[in-house]
């Protein structure tokens, strides 16, 4: 009985130290995937992936920042009109133009189109520059950016069909592929032959860009390094541009390269060469001296947008949050981060900063966030290039953009356009684009097994 009873003690002893074991194990494991899962985007953070994912605002902002980025919204979604109107404070649309609301190009503050049904979306624009013995100046016919659309009166600059040219390829394991390029024509044009460089921009989707205004000067530029002195074939330089309202050169972080340092000033941009809003920040329409009934055409205030309309735009954009992570299946997920490390991904598409203290916005103030982004200019090669200089940036060169939300493209924006003029039909052709400085990734990506390609994708669509 009594060595029975021992036994007994001894076995459930261990039973004991097996449980508080497996408790111990389960839990480390649980930290660990906890660890992965991160809120991408700290305390701006939202749970939903339906097609509003992109939309809302942080979780937790105040009153007063909730009614500023309600009012911002309304700007930013609804329809301008063409002076003057009884709604004066959104009147001034042109005299052209490409749409009448920022929504028209970020739909649902997601991307694009750049291309439907094989044709060019209105929201795949078009930036303009000759290029001179003096330097980089705007078209002196079409100005800097091609508006196909015209107020009454005004003729719109014209259209841009596309053709798609294959180009094919083969995986190592002896899988083919094929990409398409696309090819533009200018057609109906209003002031003659285009004779400028061009620049085939599609929208990007907007959550989370006030986080990437609230990264640290100091934590961008301590990734570059212009001439390669690590040799691993990646240097990666900012693009310094004219900070208008400061007065001198801020690091670039929003345009595809990087070629507008602060939301306030994007959106004044936006305004002016998107929609033919005049501000105090750009007080001119992009009407050339050729163009004399655009010239002529009545506007609608001196400047047309208010600097409170403009603030509470920018309040909008700040404040729109990250959606959360969508994790189906953690074992591929955390393979394919593995692999997003080891082909070097990840030297450029930086996954992790700790945004500065001195953001206007205390929302985005010292949160751990996950942009995949260095916000650096590199070379992509020929592959990629469009031949037109911007500032600092040469015609070969991108910036990084962030792939936090690329996984929910699809539910928002209904297509899976990627890269800056939307070529690429998803995240693996994205990354086959991929040259110059990122030649090697790529090409560690075309030797990967079909299951290790998978998991990288797998990966990325979650974050
Ligand atoms: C015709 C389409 C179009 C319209 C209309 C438009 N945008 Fe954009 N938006 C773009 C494109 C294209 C870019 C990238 C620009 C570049 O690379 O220089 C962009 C970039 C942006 C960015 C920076 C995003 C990033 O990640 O770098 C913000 C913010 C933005 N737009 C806000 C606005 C606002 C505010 C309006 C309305 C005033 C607006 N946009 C209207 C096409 C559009
Ligand atoms: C040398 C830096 C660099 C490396 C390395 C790199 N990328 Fe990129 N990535 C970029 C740049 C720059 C762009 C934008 C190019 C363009 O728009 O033409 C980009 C674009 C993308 C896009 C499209 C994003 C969008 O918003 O349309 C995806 C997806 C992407 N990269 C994933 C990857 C993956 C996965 C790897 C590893 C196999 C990788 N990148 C390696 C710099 C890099």
């Amino acid at each position: 009985m009594r060595g029975n009873l021992l036994k007994k003690k001894i076995l459930s002893f261990y039973t004991c130290i097996a449980f508080a074991l497996g408790i111990f194990l389960f839990s480390a494991n649980l930290a660990k995937s906890l660890l992965s899962v991160d809120p991408p985007g700290g305390r701006g953070t939202v749970n939903d992936t339906t097609e509003n994912a992109f939309q809302h605002p942080f979780p937790d902002v105040s009153r007063e920042q909730r009614r500023e980025f309600f009012v911002g919204n309304s700007f930013f979604r609804d329809a301008w009109v063409v002076a003057k109107s009884t709604t004066e404070a959104r009147d001034g649309l042109g005299p052209v133009f490409n749409s009448v609301s920022c929504s028209g190009c970020h739909a649902l503050d997601g991307r694009g189109p750049a291309f439907k049904n094989g044709r060019v979306h209105l929201s795949l624009l078009f930036r303009l520059s000759r290029v001179g013995t003096d330097g980089i100046f705007p078209d002196p016919e079409y100005g800097g950016q091609f508006q196909p659309l015209g107020i009454k009166d005004v003729e719109g600059e014209g259209r841009v069909a596309v053709e798609f040219r294959a180009v094919k390829g083969t995986f190592a394991d002896g899988t083919e592929y094929e990409l398409r390029e696309p090819i533009y024509r200018f057609e109906n044009l209003s002031q003659g032959p285009m004779k400028a460089r061009f620049s085939p921009r599609q929208a990007p989707q907007l959550a989370g860009i006030g986080l990437l205004e609230a990264i640290r000067e100091e934590d961008i530029l301590a990734q570059a390094d212009p001439k390669d002195l690590d040799q691993d074939g990646i240097s990666g330089r900012p693009n310094f541009v004219d900070d208008l309202i400061a007065n001198t050169k801020r690091i670039g972080r929003f345009g595809w390269k990087a070629g507008q340092p602060t939301l306030i000033q994007q959106n004044a941009a936006a305004f002016n060469g998107d929609l033919g809003i005049t501000s105090n920040l750009f007080p001119k329409d992009d009407c050339t001296a050729t163009q004399t009934k655009c010239l002529s055409a009545p506007n609608g205030g001196d400047p047309e947008l208010s600097d409170h309309i403009l603030s509470r735009v920018t309040t909008y954009t700040q404040l729109l949050a990250v959606p959360q992570r969508r994790i189906h299946d953690p074992e591929s997920v955390e393979r394919g981060e593995k692999i997003f490390q080891q082909i070097q991904c990840a030297k450029c598409h930086t996954p992790s900063y700790v945004t500065g203290s001195d953001h206007p916005i205390d929302l985005l103030r010292d949160q751990k966030i996950y942009p995949y982004t260095d916000l650096l200019l590199h070379d992509m090669g020929m592959e990629l290039a469009d031949h037109r200089p911007e500032e600092g940036a040469n015609g070969r060169e991108w910036k990084t953009p962030p792939l936090w939300g690329l996984g929910l493209l699809q539910t928002v924006s209904k297509h899976e356009n990627l890269l800056h003029d939307g070529r690429a039909r998803g995240l693996e052709e994205a990354i086959l684009w991929h040259g110059g400085e990122a030649s090697a990734s790529r090409d560690f990506y075309k030797k990967l097994s079909l299951s290790e390609r998978e998991d990288l994708l797998t990966f990325l669509r979650s974050i």
